[in-house]
C-alpha cells in the first residue's frame, strides 16, 4: 500500500468516526430536547390545573349570623377557591332580624321585592368562571341584599351555584326567581346544606368542576 492509499483510508476512518459521533450527540439532542418539552407540557397543565382550581372559583356569600359563612369556609376548603364576604352597609342587628316582628327591618325588606339594601365592600366578579353564592333563607327566599349584588354585577356567561342555610326551608324558591330574572346568568340547582364539613366536601366532589 502506497502512502496515498493509507492516507485515503485514514481520511475515510477519520469521517466515518465524525459522523457517528455527530449522529449519536444529535440523538441525544433530540431526546433531551422531546424530555425537555415533556416536562415543559407538564408544568403547563400543572399550570393550568392550579388556575382552574384555584383562581377562577369565588364563594361568594351573605350571612348575618355566621351559620353560612362556616358553610362557605367549608367550600372555600374544598375547591381552594376566593372567599367574599357580602357586606352590608348598615349591619344587621339582633332587632333587624326579629322575624316575629313585622316591622323589623328584615320583615319589611322581604316585603318589599324592590327593597335593595347597600352593600359596603366593593366585590370584584370579573376574574371567576363559577361563584358560589351563599345565604340564610330569609321567609323562604334569599334576603334581599343579594339581589343587590345581583343587580349590581355582571354575570352573564358565567356558572353560579347557589347555597343556603336555614331552619329547614329548601333552597329551590330563591334559585327560581334567580333564574327568572337574570336570564343570561347560568345558576345551577344549588343546594341547602347543613354546617357538616363532610356533606360540602361530597356535595363540591360531586359537581364535578
Ligand atoms: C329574618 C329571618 C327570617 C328567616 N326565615 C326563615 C325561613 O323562612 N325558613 C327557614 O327555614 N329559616 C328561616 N330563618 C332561619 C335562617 O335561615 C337560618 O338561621 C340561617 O342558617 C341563618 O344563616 P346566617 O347565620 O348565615 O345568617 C330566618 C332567619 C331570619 C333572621
Amino acid at each position: 500500500m502506497n502512502k496515498k492509499v493509507m492516507a485515503l483510508i485514514g481520511a475515510v476512518v477519520i469521517i466515518v468516526a465524525a459522523l457517528g459521533i455527530w449522529f449519536m450527540g444529535s440523538k441525544e439532542r433530540k431526546e433531551f430536547a422531546n424530555s425537555a418539552n415533556t416536562t415543559e407540557n407538564k408544568q403547563e397543565m400543572f399550570k393550568d390545573n392550579n388556575e382552574d382550581s384555584e383562581e377562577n372559583i369565588a364563594i361568594i356569600y351573605f350571612s348575618a349570623t355566621g351559620t353560612t359563612e362556616k358553610v362557605a369556609g367549608y367550600i372555600k376548603d374544598a375547591t381552594g377557591g376566593d372567599l367574599i364576604e357580602i357586606e352590608p352597609q348598615d349591619e344587621y342587628t339582633d332587632a333587624d332580624l326579629n322575624y316575629n316582628n313585622n316591622n323589623s327591618r328584615s320583615t319589611k325588606e322581604q316585603n318589599d321585592e324592590s327593597a335593595r339594601p347597600e352593600i359596603k365592600n366593593n366585590i370584584k366578579t370579573d376574574n371567576y368562571d363559577i361563584i358560589f353564592l351563599g345565604y340564610p333563607i330569609w321567609w323562604g327566599d334569599a334576603p334581599r341584599i343579594i339581589l343587590t349584588f345581583l343587580d349590581n354585577h355582571n354575570l352573564d356567561g358565567k356558572t353560579v351555584i347557589p347555597f343556603c342555610t336555614s331552619g329547614g326551608s329548601g333552597i329551590s324558591t330563591s334559585v327560581s326567581y334567580f333564574k327568572s330574572h337574570y336570564k343570561k346568568v347560568n345558576f345551577e340547582e344549588g343546594k341547602r346544606l347543613s354546617s357538616s364539613s363532610s356533606e360540602v366536601k361530597k356535595w363540591v366532589n360531586d359537581l364535578n368542576l
